[in-house]
């Protein structure tokens, strides 16, 4: 039987505990989902192929709800923020929440028939993700961005989508500042 537990969240760090699973990716795990493959080369062999994001899970099988946090670096490949590789949930009726703890960023949204929306990731920020809209988070500032996702543990994944056609718009650096512009890639 699952027994009830205050769950510590860390903030600033995104350390989790108890947690029940972690994994991370690296600049390299990302490949195809930048725009620019050299910069993303350059990147990997500068930096030594760094940790992009980092994602710690606390999920039951025997509970509908997961939630968990999602550790983002801050960076660029070329003029493209770090992101997350981005996808629709398997089961298309489950939404989500992403609710940011530190740092900022761009919560970037797609919906099946091509609407494409933001919403701004900073502290006190519950971002509503509904059902059947793909959704990428991408760190657009200096400093760590971590959030709090909620989410149904069985939504699953597609990944596949947007690998192969990419997302509609890209977050890249402009004057300093980050700016959504059109994807030129996108199939
Ligand atoms: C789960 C969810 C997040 C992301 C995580 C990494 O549904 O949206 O936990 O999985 O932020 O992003 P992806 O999975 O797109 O690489
Ligand atoms: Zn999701």
């Amino acid at each position: 039987m699952l027994l009830p537990e205050g769950v510590v969240i860390d903030g600033t760090t995104g350390a989790v505990s108890p947690s029940t699973d972690r994994y991370e990716k690296r600049l390299s795990d990302l490949r195809g989902f930048f725009r620019d493959d050299a910069a993303l080369d350059r990147a990997i062999a500068e930096g030594g192929d760094p940790i992009a994001y980092e994602v710690i899970d606390y999920r039951h099988q025997a509970s509908d709800l997961a939630f968990g946090t999602t550790i983002m670096m801050p960076g660029k490949v070329g003029d493209e923020f770090n992101m997350t590789r981005g996808h629709y949930h398997l089961r298309t009726e489950c939404g989500e929440a992403y609710y940011t703890q530190s740092g900022e960023g761009l919560l970037l949204l797609e919906s099946r028939d091509g609407e494409v929306r933001t919403v701004e990731m900073k502290p006190g920020v519950c971002a509503f993700i509904p059902p059947d809209w793909a959704h990428r988070s991408i760190n657009t500032g200096k400093d760590k961005l971590v959030f709090v996702w909620f989410c149904a543990t069985d939504a699953g994944h597609d990944y596949g989508s947007i690998k192969d056609r990419g997302m509609r718009k890209l977050v890249v650096e402009r004057d300093g500042k980050p700016a959504l512009v059109d994807n030129p890639n996108y199939a």
